[in-house]
């Protein structure tokens, strides 16, 4: 993680930030496109953001922020992109596994992982291993996640326990990572409105962002922007 000193907007309070800040980043390949360049080239300017996105989550002091990084159906796509969608996820966390013990930040995966290619299940494994004792910040990487396949596994998970769920909370416990509070606010890049089969079940009540932005030009200020936006919003969770 480099170090970068973001200003913080006055209209920003800091007292009423999300817990948990989840991201849809999406409009690599569009932004690649644009300039003339290759889709994977998008994808590996997509990850230079999402570590200066993640340090300004972190600097803001947000304790958990998951980020979408490749879906259930993200397979449909040619095997070039694949690769070159987990080569640079690889080099991120060989390269920044240190830098997460320093930060005091764990590192956790929503997804089946063991179906990504060996040197990417290892480089994930490591660094989960690296940072479990961490406790300042979660990072959340969605690899290999699909909100569908989640609830599949819960479902499946409760039905060969024999468990009568009796509650919601009951089933909550069964999905990926059940520790982290649900996302409280969602952003999404590239001007899409739709989930995309993200955190279905967590995302019941969150609050959702959409910019035009493609993710490799989100910037830090737009981060705040977001946040400043999120903190006008009334929640009200289905009471008066
Ligand atoms: C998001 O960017 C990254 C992944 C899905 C892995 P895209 O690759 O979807 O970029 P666009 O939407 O085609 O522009
Ligand atoms: C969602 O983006 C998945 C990730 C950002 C990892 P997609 O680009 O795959 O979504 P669709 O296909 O436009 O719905
Ligand atoms: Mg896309």
């Amino acid at each position: 993680m480099e170090a970068r000193k973001i200003k913080i907007s006055k209209q920003l309070d800091l007292n009423r930030l999300p817990k948990h800040i989840a991201i849809i980043m999406d409009g690599n390949g569009r932004w690649a496109t644009k300039r003339g360049l290759p889709r994977n080239m998008g994808h590996k300017a997509g990850c230079e953001n999402l570590k200066r996105i993640i340090e300004h989550i972190y600097d803001l002091g947000i304790s958990c922020a998951t980020f979408y990084t490749f879906s259930t159906e993200n397979w449909k796509r040619p095997q070039e992109e694949i690769d070159g969608i987990f080569n640079v996820v690889r080099d991120y966390l060989d390269e920044d596994g240190d830098s997460f013990v320093q930060k005091d930040a764990r590192v956790v995966v929503s997804g089946d992982y063991s179906k990504l290619p060996q040197d990417l299940v290892d480089s994930i494994s490591r660094i989960i291993q690296k940072t479990k004792n961490c406790k300042t910040f979660t990072l959340n990487l969605a690899i290999n996640y699909g909100g569908r396949d989640e609830i599949l596994r819960g479902v499946n998970s409760a039905i060969e326990n024999g468990q009568k769920l009796d509650s919601t909370a009951d089933f909550a416990k069964l999905l990926y990572n059940a520790d982290l509070p649900e996302p409280d606010f969602v952003i999404r890049t590239s001007g899409e409105m739709r989930l995309s089969n993200f955190m279905l079940w967590q995302m019941a009540y969150s609050e959702l962002y959409f910019t035009k932005i493609y993710w490799p030009s989100f910037t830090e200020k737009q981060l705040q922007k977001a946040l400043i936006d999120f903190q006008k919003r009334k929640r009200r969770f289905g009471a008066l």
